[in-house]
């Protein structure tokens, strides 16, 4: 959804910022600002202040701030969208509604009306939990030391012993077959017969972010198969973009998520105090999980089982969330299954302990690893440490590696500097990373390349100035954000404005630097020396060559800025990559 900065602007003047934080932190006034106890640190005395005449807030100890938007998306973890649409309610602000394509208006139709059977399902099997026919239904889940309050606060319940008692309810309340069964409810075979497609199980319902019933899980009562069966993906159902129990998690306080495999283990957690406790829906953690997490938390402990099954899977898992940027670590469970039984046997302080002891996502890999080899042999261990010397190597960053080899070096007794000629050895091997070894010379050469590019722009810049006919051949392909930021974007920038206005002043433009060093450098654009000693043609093929090298970084840094969920940069990069294969044909002419 996009909304114009006007709107934006609108719902932000319209909510006082003093107003709308004095609803979650107590202020004083002292002078001209106001002053409370941080909500986003622990503290005894108050550094937290907030502005009326900025409207801004700011904390002295911790440094946390922003405007009024970015206050509820700290405190409340919403997202932008979110907040707008808090504050635009808040203020009686009617947010601009999108206009829909016919098929779009359809889709948003159909998912609405999906929303609101699933809400009606959810409130149907809460109600037959509480029923006569639910109470064996309850009595498990009671059996499992589940209390009112978490069964109410997870809206768990019961689908019954017919076969299409859900579908009679739903049809009853006037909606259509075909619609039940896009919500995944219920299944018809051939003869048109249709069927509940829970029934005897007690029921989870899936929630999403917002806490509107998208699917549900149902768990049989013993040992059936399946043990649990999950709605089908349906439309409002993506399972590779909702957690179990996020709904609720979001609003934890903790900076990290604990991620665990089953619905019974968010449950409990929950139930022992641990409310920041997720889990994926019946299918492994995927990219489209982490950059959910990524929006809530940095750090992620994964409390898997401590079967092999799980072994594997948060070996998996912790790849997936470092490529988000997530940091992982690993809570081991043992001699317990899973957090469910864990915390049933040792109770809630015992798994805080957990936690404090968890282990570092690639330490905790290694000693996986461990189990392959025989460490107590000298070759055992020396394929074993090649091994890890050969894992080190994929940490990009020389400071993280460097800090890894260390904890390596020290977790399995060998010494530092022999491991990291050993990961230095494997990096040559494989071919990768060869930075580890000449760590100056690899500097050298990235500085290298940034001197080389900043020349291009320079060079380019100059022709752009030098020759109003260059400019207007150049002027569809590249724009000033093609150019690094600081003084030539800067120059760039002044250079396109007053071609739009008319023509390009040096002097005027050299106004703009006030700074010695920089003033020296803008003047060098003036008189760099373009045209000496080649042809015409070879000018045009240098010129050319320049604007291809120049679009290619800039192209390169925004893909490599762009978040995942940026859909306009996306649009941007793609029409930039067009606009290269155009310049590539383009033949700009010098004379
Ligand atoms: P309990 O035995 O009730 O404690 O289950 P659990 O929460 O410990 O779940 P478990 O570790 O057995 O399984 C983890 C998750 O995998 C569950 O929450 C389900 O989402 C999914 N799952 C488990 N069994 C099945 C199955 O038979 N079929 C499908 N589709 N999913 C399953
Ligand atoms: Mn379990």
């Amino acid at each position: 959804m996009y909304y114009s900065d006007e709107v934006i602007e609108e719902v932000r003047s319209k909510n006082d910022i003093v107003d709308v934080i004095s609803g979650y932190v107590r202020l004083q006034k002292k002078g001209r600002d106001y002053f409370g106890l941080c909500p986003f640190h622990n503290e005894k005395s108050p550094s937290f202040s907030v502005s009326r005449q900025k409207q801004m807030y700011y904390c002295f100890g911790c440094g946390a701030g922003g405007n009024v938007f970015t206050f509820l998306m700290e405190y409340e973890n919403y997202s932008f969208a979110e907040a707008l649409k808090f504050l635009a309610d808040r203020a009686g602000v009617e947010l601009p509604r999108q206009e829909f394509s016919r098929e779009a208006k359809e889709r948003a139709d159909t998912r609405a009306v999906l929303l609101e059977i699933n809400k009606l399902a959810a409130q149907y099997y809460y109600v037959q939990l509480k029923n006569v026919q639910g109470e064996h239904a309850l009595s498990y889940l009671k059996n499992r030391e589940l209390s009112d309050d978490t069964i109410r606060a997870f809206g768990l319940g019961y689908s019954n012993k017919y076969s299409d008692d859900l579908y009679r309810y739903l049809k009853s309340r006037g909606y259509q077959t075909d619609m039940i069964s896009k919500a995944g409810l219920i299944s018809v075979d051939e003869k048109q017969s249709v069927y509940d497609k829970f029934w005897n199980r007690v029921m989870f319902p899936i929630m999403d972010v917002n806490s509107r019933v998208i699917g549900f899980g149902g768990r049989v009562m013993g040992d059936g198969k399946p043990k649990y069966l999950n709605s089908p993906e349906t439309m409002i159902f993506d399972k590779s973009r909702n957690l179990y129990g996020l709904n609720r998690a979001r609003s934890s306080k903790k900076p990290y998520f604990l991620l665990c495999e089953g619905y019974m283990d968010v449950i409990s957690l929950h139930q022992a105090g641990f409310t920041n406790a997720v889990a994926s829906l019946g299918t492994a953690l995927t990219p489209g999980h982490a950059s959910l997490i990524k929006r809530y938390v940095k750090e992620v402990y994964l409390t898997y089982d401590s079967d092999g099954a799980g072994t594997k899977a948060a070996l998996r898992a912790v790849p997936i969330l470092k490529e988000a940027g997530i940091t992982a670590r690993v809570i081991r469970m043992e001699p317990y299954k899973d957090p469910d039984e864990f915390i049933k046997n040792l109770g809630a302080e015992a798994f805080e302990e957990r936690i404090g002891k968890a282990r570092n996502g690639f330490m905790f890999a290694l000693e996986i690893l461990e189990q392959d080899y025989d460490l107590r042999s000298p070759e055992g261990k020396t394929d074993f440490m090649r091994e890890a010397a050969r894992r080190l190597t994929e940490f990009e960053e020389e400071i993280e590696r460097n800090n890894y080899i260390e904890a390596v070096a020290q977790a399995y007794h060998v010494g530092y500097e022999d491991l990291r000629k050993l990961v230095v050895r494997e990096a040559v091997r494989t071919g990768l990373a060869s930075p580890v070894q000449r760590p100056k010379s690899g500097s050298v050469r990235s500085e290298g390349k940034k001197d080389g590019i900043a020349t291009s722009q320079k060079i380019l810049l100059t022709w752009l100035i030098e020759d109003e006919s260059i400019f207007r051949q150049i002027e569809p392909y590249i724009s000033p954000e093609d150019f690094s930021e600081g003084l030539l974007r800067t120059v760039a920038g002044l250079v396109y404005e007053q071609y739009g206005t008319g023509e390009v002043n040096p002097a005027k433009i050299m106004n703009h630097f006030t700074d010695e060093e920089e003033h020296r450098e803008a003047a060098s654009l003036f008189h760099t020396k373009i045209r000496e000693l080649t042809t015409q043609r070879e000018q045009e093929k240098a010129l050319k060559e320049t604007i291809i090298r120049v679009k290619s970084h800039s192209i390169d840094e925004a893909a490599r800025n762009l978040a995942p969920s940026d859909m306009a940069g996306l649009q941007r990069l793609m029409n930039a990559k067009r606009e290269l294969q155009d310049i590539q044909k383009l033949h700009i002419s010098v004379n």
